[in-house]
């Protein structure tokens, strides 16, 4: 049998190393005799655990002094509603930008507590998607907040520019599928979030950075479980929290530490993103629609000339041993998602796929 690579969106592929790691202590963790997920949230072992997680998250992101870490349950859809719970204050109006499925779903949850400003700025010319550069965003005066997706998953549309704007504007990122991928300047945002599946660690943990003057903010019919004050003093352990997979993220925090970090891990990312990319390209076989300056280095979709040609091509691919290559129901077409944990030689296996699947089909 091929080596298996598994391309899915998320829950995505960990490194191999981590989870093999994982198997060795899961029965006996620590020579303890009993598994790490039967262990209390309360146990100083967790807490060290914990303690670490978030320490390795600081130093990989250069996260300032001034910013909380919350470990959170629900996924980044739950933060959709607890964002405006959180944030609202006094304002009633907020900005959304609008690039695609997931930003579009966060305004449509925020509006159930707030009146939403939606920009949308996806243009398109020729057949070909790009995104409004950010100084042609038109954000309103007394917005709460502006909220936005740097990274689509399903449509592959991404936002490379910083969010530069006044100072005294409050910038939230879901940075779900490209958070860890690269550096960035938390400095700029209010608050970066991101469910762990997939460039963290397992589903069941939402990691919420946040700065710390907007911890008090929320307003007092605020669920405490959904608190970020309480979250926060709690150090993420109000309610008894995902234990298994904050643990697991902690591990593949120190595996990215290992790989030298973000700058290292964002030149491999680069490197694969464009090997992929240069086999679309340079075919009349694959088609990616967006434009260059707004292509993710994380979820890549393609299609052939034929949607047909398309469910044979996830069909095959599965036989060599590459998984879940099948785009996002509305999108259809194929879709690549070339995580963190996804190594050259994946892409490199796709890639000799695809080039073998258009000798054969055209
Ligand atoms: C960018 C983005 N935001 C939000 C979500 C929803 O995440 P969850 O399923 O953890 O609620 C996803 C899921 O794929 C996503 O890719």
């Amino acid at each position: 049998m091929n080596k298996i690579y598994n391309f899915s969106a998320g829950p995505a592929m960990l490194p191999v190393d981590v989870m093999k790691e994982a198997k060795k202590e899961f029965c006996n963790f620590n020579g303890l005799g009993i598994s790490i997920i039967e262990i209390s949230h309360r146990e100083k072992i967790f807490i060290k655990i914990a303690t670490e997680t978030e320490e390795n998250l600081r130093e990989l992101l250069n996260i300032p002094k001034n910013y909380k870490v919350l470990f959170c349950h629900g996924g980044a859809r739950t933060q959709f509603s607890i964002i405006p719970m959180n944030l609202l204050e006094k304002k009633t109006k907020t900005d959304y930008i609008i690039s695609g499925y997931w930003s579009e779903y966060a305004a449509k949850e925020a509006k159930k507590y707030c009146n939403v400003n939606i920009i949308k700025i996806i243009e398109e010319k020729n057949g070909k998607l790009s995104l409004k550069k950010i100084n042609k965003w038109k954000i309103t005066n007394d917005s709460a907040y502006i909220h936005y997706c740097p990274n689509e998953t399903i449509s592959g549309l991404s936002i490379h520019e910083d969010p530069l704007f006044l100072k005294n504007k409050i910038i939230i990122a879901d940075y779900s599928s490209s958070i860890l991928s690269k550096p960035i300047d938390v400095s700029l945002y209010g608050i970066i979030y991101a469910s762990a599946q997939k460039n963290i660690g397992p589903s069941g943990i939402t990691i919420v950075i946040i700065r710390e003057d907007l911890l008090l903010r929320n307003s007092s019919i605020t669920p405490s479980v959904f608190n970020y004050n309480i979250l926060s003093k709690h150090k993420s352990m109000f309610n008894t929290p995902p234990t298994f997979a904050w643990y697991l993220s902690g591990m593949v925090l120190k595996w990215l530490k290992k790989q030298g970090g973000l700058q290292e891990i964002a030149k491999k990312n680069y490197e694969k993103s464009k090997l992929l990319y240069n086999t679309i390209d340079n075919s009349d076989f694959y088609f990616n629609n967006i434009t260059k300056k707004n292509r993710s280095l994380m979820n890549i979709p393609f299609k052939t000339k034929e949607p047909k040609l398309d469910l044979i091509f996830i069909k095959e691919a599965k036989k060599q041993g590459l998984h879940s290559l099948k785009g996002h129901k509305i999108l259809g077409g194929i879709r690549a998602s070339i995580y963190n944990a996804m190594p050259i030689d994946g892409v490199q296996a796709l890639v000799d796929f695809m080039n073998d699947f258009k000798y054969r089909h055209s």
